[in-house]
């Protein structure tokens, strides 16, 4: 998990004004049992998969970076033009415990608390149950009318994976067999801790363990190379920071107020409403 978390510490800034509506707490009143029955989803899933915390943060970082937070990423079309259909759907997963949690909270209080807020609260909950910091998001964000696959800049944006002379030989080799055994390799991008929120990456890193080359470079690189060495010597500093990462992550290009709407399924569009897919 520590390769997304090291994109969301190292790339959050693009943030409108509308976030400024967002609120801690902005269900209090009007749906006071939202956080809890979030919660409480996260944990009964996290008990059987402990994967579940880095499918959520790779969910809410894609999903926060087309269009803003939107919920986009959850809305299912048949066609196969909606966002979500630009990424293989076993490398962005969690769609069901989404579905999960948004049941509780509907029945709770029906069309009321949005896919976006619950994806941006389940995120938060898997995270401090892999060890990661606990912190206080604001809510109050509305689902988008729209998931076009065109839109997605990401599809395109992955690391090669090419082992190459700056990574420890012994882990080369390593991934040679793993990748020459025919069927679909996977591996973990962080090799010691992979289950766990914490700052290993960035020491694994140092030790030119770093799976992908361009997690490499942010070791070498002089622009971050002070940052991976100050994560890597400091866990609580990385934890916070990380913390502040995701709270800017989540306000990116929210929809408030009356925008957008309240999804009663999160992969549909409301009915009347939907404009696309
Ligand atoms: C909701 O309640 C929490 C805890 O009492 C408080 O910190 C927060 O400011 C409240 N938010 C709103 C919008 O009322
Ligand atoms: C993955 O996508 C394929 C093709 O759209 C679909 O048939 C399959 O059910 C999906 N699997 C999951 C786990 O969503
Ligand atoms: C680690 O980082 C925290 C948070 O920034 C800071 O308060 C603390 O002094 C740091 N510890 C060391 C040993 O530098």
């Amino acid at each position: 998990m520590e390769k997304i978390v090291a994109a969301i510490v190292v790339c959050c800034s693009i943030i409108g004004l509308a976030s400024a509506q967002l609120k801690v707490g902005f269900y209090n009143s009007s749906c006071s049992r939202a956080e809890s029955l979030v919660r409480e989803a996260v944990q009964q899933r996290f008990k059987t998969d402990r994967s579940i915390s880095a499918a959520l943060l790779r969910m809410h970082f894609h999903d926060c970076f087309v269009r803003g937070c939107d919920a986009s990423i959850l809305i299912h079309s048949e066609t196969g033009d909606a966002e979500k259909d630009a990424f293989p759907n076993e490398t962005v997963r969690g769609y069901d415990l989404i579905d999960t949690a948004k049941k509780a909270v509907e029945a709770a209080c029906p069309s009321t608390v949005s896919c976006a807020d619950i994806i941006t609260l389940a995120t938060r909950d898997a995270v401090a149950l892999a060890g990661g910091p606990k912190y206080d998001v604001p809510t109050g964000r509305r689902d988008g009318l729209a998931s076009d696959i065109t839109e997605d800049r990401l599809a395109n944006f992955r690391g090669s994976g090419k082992p190459d002379p700056t990574m420890d030989p012994g882990l080369a080799a390593r991934l040679r067999k793993i990748c020459g055994t025919g069927s679909d390799p996977a591996v973990f991008l962080d090799q010691g801790t992979a289950f766990v929120m914490d700052n290993q990456f960035y020491n694994q890193i140092l030790l030119k363990r770093g799976i992908l080359e361009i997690d490499q470079r942010l070791a070498r690189d002089r622009a971050t190379g002070p940052i991976v060495a100050g994560f890597a010597a400091n866990g609580t500093a990385f934890q916070r920071s990380f913390a502040m990462a995701m709270v800017k992550l989540s306000k990116t290009g929210v929809l408030v107020g009356k925008a957008g709407e309240i999804r009663k399924n999160c992969r549909a569009f409301n009915p009347k409403r939907g404009l696309r897919v």
